[in-house]
């Protein structure tokens, strides 16, 4: 081997090894970076079943829905309602909207005492054991399904969802009106919140209390131009199973829709 051989053998030698020394700066900076970098803090995991039923609620837009702030002054009197209510049947072809689900359920069971405690109806003892849901097909915004309403905040919480319009109709005898009504809304009881005070006499109690909230719904109805009808001939296992909610019993069905 020459000189010259041997200079060029060193030269790549040394190449080769400041190649490396780098190479292993590099992988040293990154490990350093990786630990100084701190993990972030990792979601706790969901079920399957959960994310499943999460994407399904928020793609079918059900969850938790805010109604509108309800009126508190209104196109016509109270004597004028009172002398125009009917009980209506059929229905104009127009969907129902939020707003007017707002006042309706506001008139029915509103909170309107100062302190949140009283509501827009007479309750014995003032322990409210009427409990509301409707039952949407063609609302504003609402998509068709069941919805329970929670007078503690305004707001409705779906139940299921789906057109049910049909199945109830065929529960109460089959009486069209609930049927084509754009919004049902199923006035329920809650027995032992009153019977808890008054024992059996609270039976009668919950079923006069029925009667007021059926009242300010039909006369609400009336000064937004809906019309309404209590609606007693039901069956009260079929019509409980479709809203699926153990705690209540079904008491009235009120179909409504814009009057013809
Ligand atoms: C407790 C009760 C049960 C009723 N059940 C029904 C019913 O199942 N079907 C119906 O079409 N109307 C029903 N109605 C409505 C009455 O038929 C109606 O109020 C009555 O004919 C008087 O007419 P008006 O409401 O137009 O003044 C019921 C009313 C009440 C108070």
């Amino acid at each position: 081997m020459n000189g010259s051989m041997k200079g060029e053998r060193g030269a790549r030698l040394s190449r080769r090894f400041s190649e490396a020394l780098s190479f292993t700066a590099i992988l040293f900076l990154l490990l350093a970076a990786m630990l100084l970098t701190e993990a972030p803090a990792k979601e706790p995991a969901r079920t399957e079943a959960e994310r499943a039923g999460e994407a399904e609620i928020a793609a079918a837009g059900l969850g938790e829905i805010s109604l509108p702030e309800p009126a508190k002054s209104g196109p016509l009197s109270v004597e004028e309602a009172i002398a125009r209510r009917r009980s209506v049947r059929e229905y104009g072809d127009r969907e129902v909207l939020l707003s007017e689900v707002s006042q309706l359920l506001w008139a029915a069971q509103g909170i309107t005492g100062e302190r949140g405690l009283k509501r827009a109806a007479p309750s014995a003892g003032a322990k409210y054991p009427i409990e509301i849901f409707v039952v949407a097909g063609n609302v504003e915004t609402l998509l068709p399904g069941i919805y329970r309403y929670r007078a503690d905040g305004h707001t409705l919480t779906a139940v299921a969802k789906g057109d049910m319009r049909e199945r109830l109709c065929a529960e109460a005898l089959s009486q069209e009106c609930i049927e084509k009504a754009p919004l049902v809304i199923v006035l329920t009881g809650v027995y032992e919140r009153t019977m808890e005070k008054y024992g059996d006499r609270g039976v009668r109690y919950v079923h006069i209390e029925v009667g007021a909230v059926a009242e300010n719904i039909y006369l609400q109805a009336e000064t937004l131009g809906l019309g309404t009808v209590f609606i007693g001939a039901f069956s009260d296992g079929g019509v409980k199973d479709l809203l699926g909610e153990d705690d209540v019993a079904p008491l009235a069905i009120m179909p409504v829709g814009v009057k013809h």
